[in-house]
């Protein structure tokens, strides 16, 4: 028997949450799935619960339940953020030819400006009265009304996730993906912090004998539209990452379709890659896809392969058929009824 924890976090969260566990359940798998209490602070025995289990499930924060994503992510240091952008056929992609999109964005969770470090610009002109930019500008000449945000890389960082990507890439090659790390920055404008991921993640990449390519992270968004299946493995600081998973799970057909996985050192945990859209919540109608493919991602991690793809396979499935769907997929069918779709498929 395999021990889930599952938070569900707030708004759509509760609902792609609850339709996920009761599809699990269905499976028939030797899970045992716990729901300890949420709250702010995140309760002692919920962090225990989740530090003991065998797979850790979220659903979606919004302002009432930051905490929690704050303890999974930044406190546990979660700090390698895995998001597959995948088409199934059927999906509602925007774009014309959507056929082979299988990608992943792996997302730097640690360092960057995230998460904010922010203070008063009066404090930082006191402190650093004369770091300046390439143009010789002061801070002290922006005067003191004002605020700023501190941006933090390390050598440590940058290599462990560089040393993550050719893992996850070797992993995808011998699955038959080309075998490449795509690294998006700004090192242009920002060249000793991002062009020290330039400079350590490239030698790592190298060394390791993928294919490397860098790219500048405007130019990195047009791509993911313009050429995305000439992705593989897209390595993003922090920020870059948050932004293009949303382009890049739009371009497979939404938001409500991309799942994730986040490690540390020993630790894991898995999420959709959306909010908690208090746009659409409680009205039933939220997109279940991301948090099943999530849960997927967890059964591989659990040591459970075989059953996650069998359930990654139920999804493509129901796409496929087109006839119980979200209403962001073009259907009329409610959170519950595709979960319960995928679990026949799965059956
Ligand atoms: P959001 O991801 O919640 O929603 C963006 C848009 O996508 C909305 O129109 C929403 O209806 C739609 N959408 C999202 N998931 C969907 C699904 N499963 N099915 C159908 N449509 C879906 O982002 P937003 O609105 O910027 O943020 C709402 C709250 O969520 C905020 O409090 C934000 O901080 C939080 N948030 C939490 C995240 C997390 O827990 N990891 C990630 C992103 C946002
Ligand atoms: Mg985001």
């Amino acid at each position: 028997m395999k021990t889930v924890v599952a938070l569900p976090g707030e708004g759509i969260g509760l609902e792609v949450v609850d339709a996920t566990c009761e599809l699990l359940m269905g499976t028939g798998l030797p899970l045992k799935i716990l729901t300890p209490p949420q709250g702010a602070p995140l309760p002692d025995e919920t962090k225990r619960a989740a530090r003991e289990a065998d797979g850790v499930l979220f659903g979606a924060a919004g302002p009432k339940t930051s905490p929690v994503v704050s303890w999974l992510r930044w406190e546990m240091a979660a700090w390698a953020g895995v998001r597959p952008i995948r088409f199934f056929p059927g999906m509602r992609s925007p774009l014309a030819e959507p056929n082979g999109i299988d990608y992943v964005i792996l997302r730097e969770n640690s360092e960057g400006l995230y998460p904010g470090r922010e203070g008063q610009l009066a404090d930082l002109v006191r402190l650093m009265p004369d770091i300046a930019d390439r143009t010789g500008r002061t801070v002290k000449e922006f005067g003191t009304e004002g605020r700023f945000a501190v941006k933090v890389v390390t050598p440590r960082g940058a290599e462990r996730i560089g040393r993550f990507a050719c893992d996850l890439a070797r992993k995808r090659q011998a699955r038959g993906k080309p075998g490449k790390v795509t690294l998006v920055t700004k090192s242009n404008v920002l060249p000793k912090t991002d062009g020290l991921y330039d400079e350590i993640v490239g030698r790592i990449v190298s060394e390791a004998g993928l294919a490397f390519e860098h790219f500048h992270v405007d130019d990195a968004a047009r791509r993911l539209v313009r050429f995305p299946r000439a992705m593989d493995v897209v390595l993003c600081m922090n920020l870059y990452g948050d932004i293009l998973s949303d382009l890049g799970a739009e371009t497979a057909g939404g938001l409500g379709l991309a799942p994730s996985g986040n490690f540390g050192d020993g630790w894991a945990y898995f999420e959709s890659v959306h909010g908690s859209a208090p746009d659409i919540a409680g009205r039933g109608i939220a997109n279940p896809t991301a948090t099943i493919l999530s849960a997927a991602l967890m059964l591989e991690h659990m040591g459970l392969l075989a059953e996650a793809q069998r359930l990654e396979a139920a999804v493509g499935r129901v796409y496929r058929d087109g006839k119980v769907l979200t209403p962001d997929q073009g259907g009329t069918a409610k959170t519950r009824d595709v979960a319960q779709a995928v679990l026949a498929a799965y059956r």
